[in-house]
């Protein structure tokens, strides 16, 4: 019953693909399960926005609806999709797969390489998928259009490549919860629109670079669960729009006294570090404050 419930969801979306007036479809936020129709005679023609986010389909996305030529906007987050990333692809701006069981063909994550073709590509969102795979260079390829990607919890290694700089149009990019390991790469300091960057828990070492001060539109900055060594940089103190520092499990030693001149920050974490010396009082300078962490570190009480 269930499984020709399954194939009927299938077949009324081959007939609604199929009107070739059609430019948006929208279904988020149902119950639909079952598979994609993936018939080769479906046209796809004038279809631009296609909207099935928060339902429970399953299996492969087929490669038509990836090389429909007029779609701008796939929306195919929070379902039950698995197999590989198609590597053919128009002309997308906005991709939403986040939480599905979607992989790569290649170690490399070739279908990035594919997505390069996208020249007004704005917004990627792939977290929560079982990518694995090595970050590749070809991150750098992608559109200088190009504002937001989302690449959280996919099982992705190797370090962070310097050409994820050419993008210089980014407003926010989330690595978190990967396996990346070398350093910070300098060359975000080219990043000068990034409001939103998070590094979280992934295996990155050395000191944290003063170059991320150039990154003066800041909002939120997550470095926290890495092995980041030595002091905060004394210039954070310029980041006058940062509202959110987390920098919690490292193995940071030293806070500069310029900390304290972020009078509008929200939200500070600094545990689980080995910071040293008395409580700093300068916090109660900052009037804003919502949460601060200073838990496992070695602070104690002044003279
Ligand atoms: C789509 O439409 C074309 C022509 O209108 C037709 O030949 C084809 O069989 C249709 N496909 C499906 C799956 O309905
Ligand atoms: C999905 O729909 C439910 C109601 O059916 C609503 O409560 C929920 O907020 C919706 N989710 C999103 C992400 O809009
Ligand atoms: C989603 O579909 C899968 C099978 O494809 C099934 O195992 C799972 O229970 C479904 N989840 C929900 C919430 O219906
Ligand atoms: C789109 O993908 C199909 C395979 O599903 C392929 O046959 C077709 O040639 C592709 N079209 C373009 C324009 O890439
Ligand atoms: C993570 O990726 C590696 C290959 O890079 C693979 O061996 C491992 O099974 C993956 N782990 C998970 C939890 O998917
Ligand atoms: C980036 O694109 C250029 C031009 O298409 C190509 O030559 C180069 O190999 C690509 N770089 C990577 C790392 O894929
Ligand atoms: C991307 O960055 C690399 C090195 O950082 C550079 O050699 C390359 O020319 C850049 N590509 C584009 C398209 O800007
Ligand atoms: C990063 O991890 C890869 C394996 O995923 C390894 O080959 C490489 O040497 C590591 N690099 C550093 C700097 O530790
Ligand atoms: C940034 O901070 C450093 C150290 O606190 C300071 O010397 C420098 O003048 C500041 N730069 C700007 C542009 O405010």
């Amino acid at each position: 019953m269930e499984f020709g419930i399954n194939k009927l969801v299938g077949a009324v979306l081959a007939t609604i693909f199929n009107v070739s007036t059609l430019k948006i479809f929208g279904a988020s936020n149902n119950s639909l399960s079952g598979r994609l129709p993936s018939s080769p005679n479906i046209r796809l023609s004038n279809l631009e926005k296609l909207h099935l986010w928060d339902n429970n389909f399953s299996g492969t996305i087929p490669s038509f609806i990836f090389n429909a030529s007029k779609l701008s906007t796939l929306e195919l987050q929070m379902n039950s999709f698995s197999g590989f990333i198609p590597n053919t692809v128009s002309n997308l701006r906005n991709l939403g797969l986040n939480d599905n069981y979607l992989t790569s063909s290649t170690p490399e994550l070739s279908f990035l390489s594919s997505l390069s073709n996208c020249e007004y590509l704005e917004y990627l969102s792939f977290s929560d998928n079982p990518l694995d795979g090595i970050l590749p260079r070809a991150i750098g390829n992608l559109s200088q259009s190009m504002e937001n990607i989302w690449m959280s919890n996919c099982n992705s290694s190797g370090s962070i490549p310097d050409e994820i700089s050419n993008l210089t149009n980014l407003i926010a990019i989330s690595l978190e919860g990967n396996k990346l390991n070398g350093s910070i790469p300098i060359a975000l300091r080219k990043l000068q629109k990034l409001q939103l960057l998070s590094l979280k828990d992934n295996q990155l070492e050395g000191s944290i670079p003063n170059d991320l001060c150039r990154l003066v539109a800041l909002f939120e900055l997550d470095l926290g669960g890495n092995k980041l060594v030595r002091f905060i940089p004394a210039c954070f103190g310029n980041l006058t729009n940062l509202r959110n520092l987390y920098l919690g499990s490292n193995k940071l030693t030293s806070i500069p006294s310029t900390l304290w001149n972020l009078k509008d920050i929200l939200r500070l974490d600094l545990s689980s570090n080995f910071f040293t010396g008395p409580l700093p009082s300068e916090i109660g300078n900052l009037k804003v404050l919502v949460q601060v962490d200073l838990s496992m570190n070695n602070f104690f009480r002044c003279c």
